[in-house]
């Protein structure tokens, strides 16, 4: 069932298109990834979707309801850098996250007190925020953005802010929540997606660059590749860039030192590759034949 349907979204800041024309569905009960480097328009994009800021264009349809009509009340959102008052304890916070979205008092305290427990906070709703650390206030931001159950929990950048064990923290809830809700997270981590989501939307520069379900797009942009690498020294750099119009090679990505080929034939380009390194000389560090891999393309979609 389409939980989720955009069209032709865009978002102009003058002459800037932060999000431009990017249409996607989302199904009931998934987790998608919306992964793109910094200024991709990923926050631009969640905070369209959470009504916060009006489209410059386009249209999104929530659970087959009319484009324009407020679903606000079924979403959950947790901003990328959500503004908390510290004097008030975790428990005010989400009883008055869960007032705000329409909940009678008696049962916001009830639910709040449930949504703590969920994100493992149950013993520290009664401090007062000032004092939690990054990871327990991102777990507080949870459990706000989850109080009143939505049907769509829009997280940005939930764990990019957090140290390793912050984050691990986090990954662990997200793996649980994304059971029970559909979620859409931003992040600028492939791994970060490739971890807990099964679907994911790249963006850059306002566009989506590749859509769809990781595994499919692991096999569609499994090619064959060469990947070197080479002592960084004027000789061998200027080496593998000589290498790139070779007519065997038939896309390069070139950076400090390092390179990957994509080849149609391994085999023959392999053969040739190390010929050459051994009759010149070149100081080779590393020498791998395979396939490329989601982060190449990642790379390949951000580099360009
Ligand atoms: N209020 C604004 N006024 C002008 N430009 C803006 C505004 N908000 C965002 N932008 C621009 O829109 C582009 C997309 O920004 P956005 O914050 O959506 O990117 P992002 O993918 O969330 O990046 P990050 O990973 O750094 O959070 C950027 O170039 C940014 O400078
Ligand atoms: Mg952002």
């Amino acid at each position: 069932m389409t939980l989720l349907e955009v069209t032709g979204l865009s978002k102009s800041y003058g002459k800037q298109r932060s999000v431009d024309n990017i249409s996607f569905v989302i199904e009931a009960g998934q987790c998608v990834a919306l992964l793109g480097p910094n200024g991709a328009g990923k926050t631009t994009t969640l905070r369209m979707l959470a009504g916060l800021l009006p489209p410059s264009a386009g249209q999104i349809s929530f659970n087959g309801s009319l484009p324009g009509t407020d679903y606000r009340k079924e979403l959950g959102y947790l901003p990328q850098s959500p503004a908390m008052y510290r004097w008030m304890s975790g428990l005010e916070y989400v009883v008055f996250a869960a007032k705000l979205s329409g909940i009678p008092s008696r049962e916001a305290a009830k639910v709040s007190a449930a949504a703590l427990e969920r994100v493992g906070l149950a013993a520290a709703g009664r401090r007062r925020i000032g004092g939690y650390s990054g990871g327990m206030k991102q777990r507080l931001g949870l459990a706000q953005a989850l109080v009143h159950r939505p049907k769509l929990l829009l997280l940005d950048e939930p764990v990019s802010a957090l140290d390793p064990i912050g984050r691990r923290e986090v990954m662990e809830l997200l793996r649980e929540i994304r059971g029970e809700t559909t979620v859409i997270f931003s992040t600028h981590v492939l791994h970060d997606a490739e971890e807990i989501c099964d679907n994911v939307i790249l963006m850059n520069q306002g566009t989506i660059a590749v859509q769809g379900e990781l595994s499919e797009l692991r096999q569609q942009y499994s090619l064959p590749v060469i990947r070197l690498s080479v002592e960084t020294g004027s000789a061998a750099a200027g080496w593998l860039e000589s290498l790139a119009l070779k007519p065997f090679i038939q896309a390069s990505q070139i950076s400090g030192g390092k390179a990957v080929f994509n080849v149609a034939d391994v085999a023959l380009a392999r053969r040739a590759i190390l010929q050459e390194a051994v009759g010149l000389n070149i100081p080779l560090l590393h020498f791998e034949a395979g396939s490329s891999t989601l982060e190449d393309l990642f790379m390949k979609v951000v580099g360009s």
